[in-house]
């Protein structure tokens, strides 16, 4: 590693605090309180200033590379959303701040359920949920506590093979059989295979349109129809909005429940695995199992309004998250959309999609393109064609790093061998996007001409390659003395 840890550059007797000499008498404290071993690193204020300085300029970020990482829209996240973030009024809020001193937070939070309501076409929205995978199993309990209800023991919830790897593994957590839709030639959901799966079992299909491969299913409308007549739910991982955002809303193709990633398409940083926001959406038949509290406004006299946290909801699923969601995430994600208006939202999503199909439409020649068809803000790439060369997908990823772009996401949708799932989004340039083709084309004059250049890479990053398998089995992520 270029930089030590701050344990290794810690000199004993050298704090970065000073205080002043006590003028009190000593009094010793009680020893039960006091935390033993607490073996901090001791250094300079400026020491710990460079030192986080440093490791900040060692990663790839969306603020100093071209990041077109599959499935995570990684766009530009304005700045004027963080200043908004950091307004006093929002930033030194209370959570436990009584409901009359938060009247402002609390209508800035409604006004932005009702925009992606009327965004997504469902009718309730409810902020909690951190993520996307959050969404996912905050909408999966309301969907089983309404079949619950009803008694109706429906215990199977259908996932394409498509989906994305939280699909499953939520219903799955949550003690639903899980049972996998083999996709069409075309990348859509197999309708024959639909149609065997569904019975009065099924509680819902799992479906992202545009799906992980990039491709919009000509078939929604009839998938709607067949789960819906079958009695099943019909919940949409919203995690490709972008690519139909302001244009086509999951509420008009039948969806019951969705989720959105605001921290993809509503442009508020991810934060590693969180903190991000995922919102849900639901039609009315399953507002009265919203997360609580749930929001409510009463009409007072002079045509106000009062904003009220509602936890008397005796059908609610209860808490899914501490307070109301990671507020500050929810302002960042209400700047962005009032900035873009209807008509900027709807441009989001030409452009995203323009982007990808420019990106597409150049390097098919070069790469395998396993669905050559029209797609929408991603597509997928075979590294297929290099691995004849004994050059797989993993190293052009690591390759494209010496040339100062992140690689795509890899190895997923899991149906496509050797798969780069590129997503350029709408906020670069095409001199950007005009670069990555002139770097991938490079790659793969490489692959052909000098495979042994592009398994060794990446030779310009402080750490080359990591042995993965044995990070994740095995994380040693403590430092010992
Ligand atoms: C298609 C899809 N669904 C669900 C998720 C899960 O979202 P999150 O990472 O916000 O939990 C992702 C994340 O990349 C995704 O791409």
């Amino acid at each position: 590693m270029a930089e030590p840890l701050l344990f290794e550059k810690s000199v004993p007797g050298r704090p970065g605090y000073q205080l002043p000499t006590l003028d009190v008498p000593l009094e010793p404290l009680p020893t039960d309180d006091l935390r033993k071993d607490l073996e901090l690193p001791e250094l300079s204020e400026l020491d710990v200033v460079r030192h986080f300085t440093r490791l900040s300029q060692l990663n790839f970020s969306i603020d100093t590379h071209f990041y077109p990482l599959g499935s995570c829209t990684m766009k530009y996240n304005p700045k004027i959303n963080d200043e908004l973030a950091g307004l006093p009024g929002f930033a030194d809020l209370h959570p436990f701040q009584p409901e009359h001193q938060i009247q402002g937070a609390l209508e800035l939070l409604v006004l932005l359920q009702k925009i992606l309501a009327e965004i997504t076409g469902m009718d309730a929205v409810s902020l909690q949920p951190a993520a996307g995978a959050h969404g996912e199993l905050t909408g999966l309990i309301m969907i089983r506590a309404y079949f619950r209800d009803r008694g109706e023991n429906r215990h199977i919830v259908l996932v394409p093979d498509s989906a994305h790897g939280t699909n499953p593994a939520t219903a799955a957590m949550l003690g639903f059989k899980v049972v996998q839709i083999p996709s069409n030639a075309r990348g859509g959901v197999d309708l024959e295979a639909l149609d065997a799966a569904l019975s009065p079992d099924v509680a819902a299909l799992m479906l992202t349109n545009p799906n992980t491969l990039g491709l919009f299913d000509e078939n929604t409308l009839e998938i709607a129809k067949r789960v819906h007549a079958k009695g099943g739910l019909l919940y949409y991982d919203g995690a490709n909005l972008n690519a139909i955002l302001g244009i086509a809303r999951p509420g008009d193709f039948g969806f019951d429940v969705v989720h959105l990633n605001l921290h993809k398409t509503f442009s508020i940083p991810h934060g590693g695995g969180g903190p991000g926001a995922g919102p849900i959406g639901v039609k009315a038949f399953l507002e009265p199992y919203l997360p609580l509290p749930v929001i409510t406004e009463k009409k007072q006299e002079a045509s106000s309004i009062h904003y009220a946290l509602d936890e008397n909801r005796p059908k609610s699923i209860g808490r899914v998250k501490a307070y109301y969601g990671n507020f500050l995430h929810l302002v960042r994600g209400l700047a962005y959309t009032l900035a873009q208006g209807p008509g900027g939202l709807r441009k989001i999503a030409e452009i995203s999609v323009l982007n990808a199909n420019y990106l597409m439409q150049a390097l098919k020649k070069y790469y395998d393109l396993p669905y050559d068809r029209i797609c929408k803000h991603e597509f997928i790439l075979s590294a297929k064609r290099q691995k004849a060369h004994n050059v797989r997908a993993l190293d052009i990823a690591k390759r494209l790093l010496d040339y100062g772009i992140h690689p795509p996401t890899v190895y997923f949708p899991l149906i496509v061998a050797e798969a780069l799932m590129i997503e350029p989004t709408e906020t670069e340039s095409k001199e950007t996007l005009d670069r990555f083709i002139e770097v991938m084309i490079k790659i793969a004059e490489e692959a052909e001409k000098n495979p042994e250049l592009v398994q060794g890479a990446p030779y310009s990053t402080p750490v080359s390659r990591v042995d993965d398998v044995l990070a994740a089995r095995k994380p040693n992520v403590c430092w010992c003395s």
